[in-house]
Formats: structure tokens, sequence, C-alpha cells
């Protein structure tokens, strides 16, 4: 009996374990009811009443050991699983990248011109991209059936011939949320609107039937064209660096009187070129009338610039359609 119980003190102690499977064959093996030292125990009643206390101690110790061991090596297993540096790490490794995403280009730039407006005191609203043509249209001084309509190519979502219905249309610029906002708060004012804009135009590299406007509407008494001129240089600045090349020249918009635009010289590798980001002016008497603000009071200036040219030329993108393929290749490039 001795000899059978040095030879499971050897089993127990040679045993290899080294991952879980192995740890619970060991315990069904040597600990389970049915495994061999408790097997071992029941062959108690062979042994001589003399030798008993010697066996009796002996088995004792292998039952410990195999417990002893039983823990340890769990022990071991577990902390192999959760430990995080070892004698065979190198802390100094890179880590695998991990994918966090990041800000997609337009959102950037737009949170990028709402900062430099919010530094020139402008707050920030906004208006629904399901306007009635009163809003988009008529308020802004585009005459009925006038060609200006035909300026900004529009998707109709609702043609109506009954008289009290207004056509919807989806809109094609920020400036109806001028007038909104003109009905909806007392001057002084001082707001950017940024959002969506659509337009029914052909797709090519520079122009899309969606894109993406901030517009912006100062209104107050005696405010003048020096202070449009100044605001929007400022923001050029802020924006592209103290030394970006710009101008600025008359335009035309049904909605505002004197009208100009303002352009920002690109320079790629095919060369330069002024592209326009802006067009602005003081809003015309027609309109301050139209959203019910008193014209021989308030004076106010207007600007809408377009963010995707914005952030086209802010990151050196040369087609307009990158930023609605949502290419991660492209957008990747945008993590900071
Ligand atoms: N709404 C004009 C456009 O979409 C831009 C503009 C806004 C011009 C405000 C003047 C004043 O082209």
């Amino acid at each position: 009996m001795i000899e059978k119980i040095a030879q499971i003190k050897e089993e127990i102690e040679k045993r290899t374990i080294s991952d879980e499977d192995e740890l619970e064959a060991f315990r069904l093996e040597f600990l389970s009811r049915n495994g061999k030292v408790q097997k071992m125990f029941g062959e108690m009643g062979s042994v001589p009443p003399k030798e008993r206390a010697t066996v009796g101690k002996a088995m004792n110790e292998v039952k410990q050991l195999a417990a002893k061991r039983f823990e340890e090596e769990k022990k071991k297993l577990e902390s192999s699983t959760t430990r995080e540096f070892g004698a065979l790490d190198d802390i100094t490794l890179p880590v695998e990248p991990t994918y966090t995403g990041s800000f997609h280009p337009l959102t950037q730039a737009l949170d990028e011109i709402k900062q430099i407006f919010l530094r020139l005191g402008f707050n920030v609203a906004d208006g629904p991209e399901l306007e009635d043509d009163f809003h988009n249209f008529t308020a802004l001084n585009f005459p009925p059936d006038h060609p200006a309509r035909d300026m900004q190519d529009t998707f109709f979502v609702r043609k109506s011939d009954k008289k009290d219905e207004e056509d919807l249309v989806l809109r094609t610029h920020t400036s109806p949320v001028q007038i909104r906002l003109m009905k909806d708060q007392d001057p002084p004012l001082r707001s950017i609107m940024p959002g969506r804009v659509y337009r029914n135009e052909a797709v090519t590299a520079k122009s899309y039937f969606q894109f993406n406007q901030v517009e912006g509407l100062y209104l107050d008494e005696g405010v003048t064209m020096g202070e449009l001129i100044e605001t929007l240089v400022m923001f050029a600045r802020l924006m592209y660096g103290a030394d970006v090349k710009y101008r600025v020249r008359p335009s035309y918009f049904p909605f505002t009187e004197p009208s100009l635009e303002m352009d920002v010289w690109w320079e790629s590798e095919k060369g330069g070129q002024w592209l326009e980001i802006l067009g602005a002016g003081m809003v015309d008497p027609n309109v301050l009338t139209a959203a019910g603000v008193d014209p021989e009071k308030y004076t106010g200036f207007a600007f809408g610039m377009g963010v995707d040219r914005i952030a086209m030329l802010k990151y050196g993108i040369d087609d307009i359609r990158l930023l609605y393929e949502n290419d991660l290749r492209f957008l990747n490039q945008f993590s900071s």
C-alpha cells in the first residue's frame, strides 16, 4: 500500500498542467469523488490495523499535495490570462493601432467656421430644410415668375395651384433662415445659420445636388458695408491664415443691395485660380419689410458661404464628390 501511495504522489508531482483542460483532467483524476485519492482511502479496510496510522498519515499527505498543486496551477493559469506585463513583454513595442473614427472634413470645417464667428460675437441658429416658397424666394425679394428664381435650380416638393397653398421646396440656400430669425426675434441680431441646401444641378467635380452653407446676419441700427467687408476679411484671415490672398467683387442677389462676392486664391499643381467662397451684401429694404423689420430704423448685412468650398480650399480637396461618397480611404486622412 505504501508503494501505491508513493506512486500516486509521484504522478501528482510530475503531471504537466499547461491549460484549463489539463487542470480539469487533473482534478478529475485525483481530486474528484471517483478520483485516485478517494479510491486510495477506500482501500484503507485492507490495511492491517497496526499499519493504519502510518498509512493514513501518508494518504493525508498525498491528498493535501494534490489539493495544493491544484490551487497553485489554477492561480498560475488565471494570472497568465489577465496579466499585463511579464518578463517577456517589451513595453516599448508600438501598440496595435485601433480605428477610432474621426470627424468628417465638412464637420471639421464647419466647427472652425463656428468658432470664428462665435469669437466675433455671433450666435448659431437654424431652420428647416423643407421650405415654402415664401421664405425661400418671395420674402427674399425674388419677384414672382421672375427669371431670378432660375438662378437656383430648385427641387420642388409640392407645386400648388391653390391660392392659399405655398409651393414647397428643398431650400436652395440658407437665406430663408434670415427671414425666420427676423420674424422671431427683435434686432439687434447677430447670428450664423449653418445648414444643408439643395440644387437641381448636374453633378461635377465642382458642383453637387446638395451642399452646405453658413448664412450670416447682422442687423442693428447703423450697420455699414465697411463692417461687412471687415468681418469677411477677418473671417478669411482666421480661416486660412493672415497671408490669405482674397478679393471682393461686386455682384447681384435679389435680397441684398449692394451685393458682393468674395474669392480666395487657390494654388494647386495645375496652377492657381480664384475660387468663390461666399456671397454677401446689405440686406435689401424689401427683405426687411417682408420680415417685419422697419427699414428706416435698421440696416444689416448678410452673407452666405459655401462650407464645401471652404473645406476643399482648406484641405486641398479638388473634387466635391469626395465629400459625399464616404470612402474610408479618403475619410481616414482627416483623423487627428
Ligand atoms: N443665398 C446666396 C446664395 O446661396 C448667398 C448670399 C447670402 C448672398 C446672403 C448674399 C447674402 O448664393
